[in-house]
This record gives C-alpha cells, structure tokens and sequence, in this order.
C-alpha cells in the first residue's frame, strides 16, 4: 500500500518568516483565526505550522554546549557561538519533563489548548523539531528522544512534523566525508518513530545543500523535503530558488514533494519595522505562479494581521490553486528559454496543460509558448488563469506582452467538442 499523506501539495502557513524566534502561541491562534475570518480555509488552506523556537533552550552553562563546541572544532566547523543569558527568559525552563518529555517555553504555556483550538477550527497544525540535540536556533532537539517526541507530538494532536538536520552534523563525519547512508538515518529513525503513532503526521525533511536528498526523500518516508537553501523575500532569492527547480520535477507526485520553502508574499519582515514582502506585485504573482506550477507546497509566510486585499487575492484564486493541488501531481518543467524569457509547463490530470509565461528581464518582452515546446498539436483554448477569462482559440503557438519580473499562468485545453442536440441519437 503506498503513502496515502499529502496527496496533493501541503497548503498552510509557517511561523518562520514572519516571526521566526520571537514566535508565541498567540501568534499562531491568531493566524488560525485569522485562517478562518478571511475564508482562506475555504480555499483549501489548511496547516498551521509552528516552526522553531517553541520549545526551551539549554542555559549557557549547559555541558552540551562544551560538547559540540569540541565536536565543531573537531571536524573543522566554524566555532559555535554560545548564547548569552540575558536571550534566556523567554525560552528558559528544562528542556523535558521528569519522564523526559520535550517541554514547550513560556510562550507556549498551553500546547494542548492551542493544538485543541486549531482543530476545534477544521485545521490542521504542524510542530518543528530537529534529529540533533539543538534545532537550527539552538532550541532543544529530538537527538537521543526521537521515539518519546514522536509519541508527545501524536498526543498533542499534531498533524504534520518539519525535521530540521542542523546540528545533527556534529554527530556525522564531517561532510566532505558523509555517506548517503548518514545523511538518511535520523530522518528513517524519525520516520519509523511517528509510523509507531496512532496519528498521520506528514512527514517535512529539512536537510539542504548536502547532497540529492530529493532522490532518496519518498524512500526514507518523508512526503516532503526542502530543495534549497531558505528563501527571503527579495526577487533574487525566490526567482532563484523557483527558476532552479526545473530538473527536480521527475521525483514529485502524490504524497512526495520538492519544497522550495514559504512563500514570501504580504507582510513578511518581522524585525521592528514589520515591513511588507519586498517583492513587487508582479514578483509576487510570479512566485505564486510558478510555486503552483511547480507543485510545491504552499507554505504562507506572512504575518496575517497585516493581510491587504492584494494579498488575500493573491491566495484565495481557486484556478491557480487548482493547478497546485492538481491530482496528479507532475510538476512543471522549464520547456523554452530565451534569454530572461521562459516557459514552464505542467500536464494536468484532465489533459490540458498549466503554462507559465515568465519574464525575469527588466522590460516588458513578448513571450511565446509553442505547441511544439507543450507536445499538443491543433487548436486550442488559452485561459488566463488569474483573470479567469478564456483568451481566445490558438493554433501552433501563444504569445503575449509580459511585464518586467512577471507572468502570464494559462491553461491550455482542447476547444469543447460543439454536440448539436438535434442530431443527437440519429
Ligand atoms: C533553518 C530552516 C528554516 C527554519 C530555521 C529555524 O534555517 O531552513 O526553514 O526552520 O532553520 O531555525
């Protein structure tokens, strides 16, 4: 029997972003209720993923910190920064509980009537964890208690778990030296863990820049796994991260996913000025263009508070939507490029095609997307997929005028066979 989680791409919204280490259980109620009064969950929005920094950190004068500083200087690492008292009362308290349970920190008092919440809403809500003894912000991991937190995050009610290599590294080869078989195991040692569970809980691998992980991800259970380094909300981060995609599309398909990280639209800064994304309107429509095409999950990295109409427009188009929650889950393919002028297309499961237009030059620049290019012959009606109109029939070819740093998403279908009713049953 295959994996029948996540079946299409996983649509929620994720922590980091836009509150990163300053994250607290309000914030995440906030945004589920927030999920809720915009009607995003009516979109299929539907995970609430508390990122890192929930749980405690170990104070300065932990041993552990002693620990892995030998370990980095041992295999060549930069040294490990230590960090300082005065960064401890909001995460401070022991890392497990008498019985060795992971504890949450004080700003997440009540996980179980945060988790009860979220459900009490129809959604679903995702937790943050790492195979080492400290996650990515040197927050207590799962190294040594993987089974025990398997079992707190299914208790919990938790639906989904991101899995974050981080200092799993002081306990491997160094890297230059790593095999496959290391970089696999503590995300097969997590996997069995929550298979043990009497809960689904999908499966999200964070492990980047180390090798394929794309290649082996679906065979170590995990039913995501990101592909790139983290994403920022500036054109050259997301345009490279979303360009570079093209050759991973052979190993997505239901309930295994490349994951090219949030998605940077709205408002995203979360230092003091709290400042919108900073990509411009035509960028953000093609991030999420092209984050559909490519049938990535759809992670909103956005603090919801601040949601304007552009964005909540941006979010809830049922027909871009559709085509990343398409159901048979082959990603898009770059299958024409000139220059700053791309095409990116992907088969759907009625027959047509998702065709992206893309223009990453600094002018506006006719693109064309070619039958030839798309493997259709004939005519063929070209939708606009975010201005929901049918452009018209098309033989051979499509082009239109894109603006600098934007996108044109079309479905490309065959006409509709016109059936004259009064010849019908002759
Ligand atoms: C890494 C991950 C990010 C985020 C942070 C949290 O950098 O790639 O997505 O989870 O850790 O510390």
């Amino acid at each position: 029997v295959g994996d029948t989680l996540a079946l299409t791409p996983p649509m929620g919204w994720n922590s980091w972003n836009c509150f990163a280490d300053h994250v607290t259980a309000e914030d995440v109620r906030t945004t589920a209720d927030l999920f809720v009064k915009h009607g995003l969950r009516n979109h299929g929005w539907s995970y609430i993923n508390i990122d890192d920094f929930w749980m405690t950190r170990p104070p300065p004068d932990d041993a552990l910190w002693e620990k892995l500083a030998e370990r980095a200087i041992e295999r060549g690492y930069a040294p490990l920064k230590i960090p300082g008292a005065d960064d401890l009362p909001r995460l401070a308290g022991p890392a497990r509980d008498g019985e060795g349970r992971i504890n949450a920190n004080p700003r997440f008092a009540d996980m179980q009537g945060l988790v009860d919440h979220v459900h009490s809403l129809g959604l679903k809500i995702g937790i943050y964890s790492s195979p080492g003894p400290l996650t990515c912000g040197r927050c207590t991991g799962s190294f040594g208690h993987e089974e025990q937190d398997a079992r707190r995050f299914a208790e919990w009610g938790f639906d989904l778990l991101k899995y974050d290599w981080c200092s799993y590294r002081f306990f491997t080869p160094p890297y230059d030296r790593i095999s496959k078989t290391e970089l696999q195991r503590p995300f097969i040692v997590m996997h069995e863990a929550l298979a043990k569970q009497p809960r689904d809980i999908v499966f999200s691998m964070c492990q980047y820049g180390l090798g394929d992980s794309w290649e082996w991800g679906a065979d170590v259970g995990a039913n995501l796994w990101r592909t790139t380094r983290d994403i920022i909300d500036t054109w050259s981060s997301m345009s490279g991260i979303g360009f570079s995609q093209s050759e991973l599309a052979q190993y997505t398909g239901p309930g295994r996913w490349n994951d090219p990280d949030m998605l940077v639209v709205g408002h995203v800064g979360w230092h003091a000025a709290r400042r919108a994304s900073r990509l411009a309107p035509d960028e953000q429509y093609t991030h999420v263009s092209l984050w559909s095409l490519l049938a990535a999950p759809l992670l909103i990295g956005c603090d919801l508070t601040k949601l304007d109409d552009f964005t909540l427009n941006l979010l809830t188009n049922d027909e871009v939507i559709a085509v990343n929650q398409d159901p048979l889950g082959r990603a898009a393919r770059r299958v024409a490029r000139d220059r700053n002028l791309e095409v990116w297309a992907r088969p759907l499961a009625d027959g047509s095609v998702a065709v992206g237009l893309f223009n990453r030059g600094e002018l506006p620049a006719k693109v064309t997307a070619r039958w030839d290019n798309l493997g259709i012959h004939g005519a063929r009606v070209v939708r606009d997929l975010w201005r929901q109109q049918d452009l018209g029939s098309f033989e051979g070819e499509f082009s239109a005028e894109i603006p600098r740093h934007g996108v044109l998403l079309v479905k490309i279908r065959r006409a509709e066979k016109i059936v004259d009713k009064n010849k019908q049953g002759e």
